[in-house]
């Protein structure tokens, strides 16, 4: 079955979001395997946003993804970066629709509330950043 990274961010953290973001997944069908708060550091950060390490955001997106701890989660089920990509909505949250956790929650482009990984490649790299395999259950 298909695994995805879900980090449930400061800006969320911080209006007491965790749960509400976390429920809708399980309602959608999205199996919860493994979960844990943590606060990320800088290198941490790093790792999980290589990709991102020339973008002129990317100082920005680290000072914030470590400003608060965090929630990370691995949701199973058919198609789960996908789903959960969709259930998500758009990096922006001002072109999010209605309905979609960083419509309804987002604040803007930097503090929107969740990250999903992108592909299930990139998903199974980034689970490895967070946990071990005794951590997530089967
Ligand atoms: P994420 O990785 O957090 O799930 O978000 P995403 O795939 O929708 O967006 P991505 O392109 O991977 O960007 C990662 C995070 O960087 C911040 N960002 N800021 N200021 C900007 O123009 C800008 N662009 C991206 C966002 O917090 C985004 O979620
Ligand atoms: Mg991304």
């Amino acid at each position: 079955m298909e695994r995805s990274l879900v980090l449930i961010k400061p800006d969320a953290m911080e209006r007491g979001l965790a749960g509400a973001i976390i429920g809708r997944l399980q309602s959608q069908g999205l199996k919860l395997v493994a979960i844990k708060m943590l606060h990320m550091d800088r290198e941490l950060a790093g790792r999980h946003y290589a990709v991102h390490r020339e973008k002129p955001f990317f100082e920005g997106l680290v000072s914030y993804i470590t400003s608060a701890p965090i929630v990370a989660a691995v949701f199973a089920g058919d198609d789960a970066v996908g789903a959960i990509r969709k259930l998500m909505g758009p990096t922006d949250p001002a072109k999010a629709e209605a309905g979609t956790i960083r419509g309804d929650f987002g604040v803007d482009i930097e503090h929107n509330s969740i990250h999903g990984s992108d592909s299930p490649k990139t998903a199974e790299q980034e689970i490895r950043l967070f946990f071990g395999e005794g951590e997530i259950f089967p």
